[in-house]
């Protein structure tokens, strides 16, 4: 047994990877020896990360077929295979259920809920048996605590999350029924303070649910036992223990990564 999480030889790619979680992420697998594919819309940054992790970029928008299939493609071109893939890209739009817009929770079912499912598909294609990388490996989807509390003002959002968990469930049974080689399991993420983080407080505010930012991340960091918000190292470590062989029994499961608060 090593003690060491080591990724040396896998290629990792993570959708969303450049910025706020997923860019931890893309920096984690890297320092654990993974070449990774940053998959991202923003091309700019995504780039940006890439070039700081000797990894690679590929344009990609979770939502459509054709992206990943282009996307994967590439990803497999450029670092000669593939054996993770992490769900990570997500959207939040916060609102009450009394001015519920139903363009806003179709935005989030589209990214959120048809982005992973796109994503365990053409992850499966290509780590499956006969795939153009072919050699199984692992998948690893980013829910939120989202999908175990019940917290005001994100209803579509918590909706999204929970069918992330369960398409992990189904994704790891299938998979294990099909003899894909692939496991499958998601991260329930607490809350970081990245650009998504910092913007769901400053709704709280907004929404009229706390008086100050300050008093939203206060009651958030009340209902966690750890006593303090979550971090990206935090996060990224629970991708990385999911993406190495020391986690190769686990399977189909959701990790909470919030300190507590979702118990
Ligand atoms: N930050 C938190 O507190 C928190 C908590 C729980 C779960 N999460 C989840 O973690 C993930 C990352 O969150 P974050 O805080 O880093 O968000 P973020 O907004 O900082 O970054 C999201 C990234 O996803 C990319 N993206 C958005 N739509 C995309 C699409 N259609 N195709 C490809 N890329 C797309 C963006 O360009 C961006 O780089 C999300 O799934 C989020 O729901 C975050």
């Amino acid at each position: 047994m090593t003690t060491e999480l080591n990724l040396t030889g896998r290629r990792a790619l993570v959708t969303g990877g450049a910025q706020g979680l997923g860019e931890g992420m893309a920096r984690a697998l890297a320092a654990a020896g993974a070449t990774v594919i940053v998959a991202d819309l923003n091309d700019d940054l995504g780039s940006k990360v890439a070039e700081a992790v000797g990894g690679h970029f590929v344009h990609l928008d979770v939502t459509d077929d054709a992206s990943w299939e282009a996307g994967i493609a590439s990803a497999i071109t450029q670092a000669g295979g593939l054996d993770v893939v992490v769900n990570n890209a997500g959207i939040e739009i916060t609102s009450l259920f009394l001015n519920l817009d139903a363009n806003d929770v179709r935005k989030m079912l589209e990214v959120n809920v048809l982005g992973t499912a796109l994503g365990i598909k053409h992850a499966f294609r290509a780590m499956g048996p006969g795939g153009s990388a072919g050699q199984g490996g692992t998948v690893i989807n980013v829910a939120s605590v989202a999908a175990t509390i019940a917290f005001p003002g994100i209803s579509g959002y918590s909706a999204t999350k929970s069918a992330v968990d369960r398409l992990t469930r189904v994704a790891a049974m299938e998979s294990g029924k099909l003899g894909l080689g692939i496991r499958v399991n998601c991260v329930y993420p607490g809350l970081v303070p990245t650009e998504m983080g910092t913007g769901l407080a400053n709704d709280m505010v907004t929404l009229g649910l706390f008086d100050t930012v300050e008093a939203a991340i206060g009651g958030i960091v009340e209902q966690t036992p750890s006593g303090r918000l979550g971090t990206v190292e935090d996060m990224a470590d629970a991708v990385v223990f999911l993406a190495s062989d020391q986690s190769k029994f686990i399977n189909g499961v959701g990790l909470p990564v919030d300190g507590g608060m979702g118990m």
